[in-house]
């Protein structure tokens, strides 16, 4: 067994909390908890917990009770969608012969209302069997134990955790196990100041090695989308178009692309410029408006298809065909090579 689990446990035995729903194994009840304790605290939850099983002790009198009489049951805790929910898996349950919550992840999973969190804490609670549940202590502990880098605002890191949890999962007692997180979280590894020096992890920390507990789980802001206004130019000089190469650092390094910049500007002002540099051009329209969306620039470009009388010599000159078979133009330019391609 890894130490940090067996470190959890120990420390679980000795100092759990003593909530009404930890003298249960009846799946119901600890169905009914999980979705009281969702988006409500402890303490609260304790006496609505009481009165709903009290007054509803089997699933069969959640299935068959007046909807006036839960939504009464549940006033006072709101998103009353939960109870709702939980009447509606109750009827499916009864009507197809269960007495009870079924002990599969994808039955389940199945239920309306129940998701990876509820679905692993009811079955690791509930049944002994080995699972995770992972929610804000969870990221919280592991995040500061392991100085797990990854952000928990993006999505593909609920994985990664996943995956730590599983590894230190223990055969036995999983209920207990995921329960030890729920309550050093909210006694000791709490969120500012954390209780170190209390803490049954502390000698094998990462955070707390570093005391960087603060720093931990990583919460990375979303980064801010810079827009940018640009004008993308095609110019055309016989059969051949003119393309040139990106730098070789940073955004789309070292592709081709057709010749833009950051700028708004108008027909007349291309024509303008382009007297000024003595270029002798036949003809400048406009072509359309397009926009791409990188992870942290927003481009929206105007394009012009601008039709010269001699090539100029900063740019690469293809024909439409080499372009397609030698060069790759990023997609953030797709919509202006499909115009060259009509
Ligand atoms: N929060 C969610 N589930 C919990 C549980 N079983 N015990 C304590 N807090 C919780
Ligand atoms: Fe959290 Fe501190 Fe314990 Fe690390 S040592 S798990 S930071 S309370």
């Amino acid at each position: 067994m890894e130490k940090i689990t067996s470190e959890l446990l120990n420390w679980y035995q000795k100092n759990k909390r003593d909530l009404p729903w930890r003298t249960t194994k009846n799946p119901y009840y600890i169905w009914i908890s999980e979705i009281m304790l969702q988006q409500t605290r402890v303490e609260a939850v304790k006496v609505y917990y009481e009165r709903f099983i009290t007054k509803l002790p089997t699933l069969y009198d959640l299935a068959n009770i007046s909807e006036d009489e839960l939504l009464k049951l549940w006033e006072g805790l709101g998103y009353y969608s939960r109870v709702r929910n939980m009447q509606a898996c109750a009827k499916k349950l009864i009507a197809s012969g269960y007495e009870n919550l079924p002990n599969t992840k994808e039955g389940l999973l199945d239920l309306p209302g129940i998701g990876k969190y509820t679905a692993g804490a009811i079955l690791a609670i509930a049944f002994d069997i080995p699972s995770v549940a992972i929610d804000g202590n969870v990221y919280r502990v592991l995040g500061r134990y392991y100085k797990i880098k990854e952000s928990i605002t993006k999505g593909s890191t609920y994985q990664i955790y996943e995956r730590k949890m599983q590894q230190i999962l223990p055969d036995t007692n999983a209920g207990d196990f995921i329960q030890s997180f729920m309550d050093l979280g909210s006694l000791i590894c709490i969120p500012k100041s954390p209780k170190c020096s209390s803490c049954p992890l502390q000698n094998n920390c990462k955070a707390r090695k570093t005391n960087q507990m603060e720093l931990y789980p990583v919460k990375e802001k979303k980064k801010e989308q810079r827009v940018e206004e640009r004008a993308v130019y095609l110019y055309r000089w016989k059969d051949k178009i003119a393309i040139q190469k990106r730098s070789a650092k940073g955004l789309l390094a070292s592709m081709y692309e057709f010749p833009n910049e950051l700028k708004t500007v108008s027909v007349i002002d291309i024509e303008n410029d382009l007297l000024e540099e003595g270029i002798s051009f036949l003809s400048i329209y406009e072509v359309g408006k397009s926009k791409h969306v990188f992870s942290h620039i927003i481009w929206y470009m105007t394009g012009y298809m601008i039709e010269l009388k001699e090539p100029l010599l900063d740019y690469v000159w293809v024909t439409l065909e080499e372009l397609n078979q030698k060069y790759s133009i990023p997609s953030a330019f797709s919509y202006y090579y499909k115009i060259l391609l009509k």
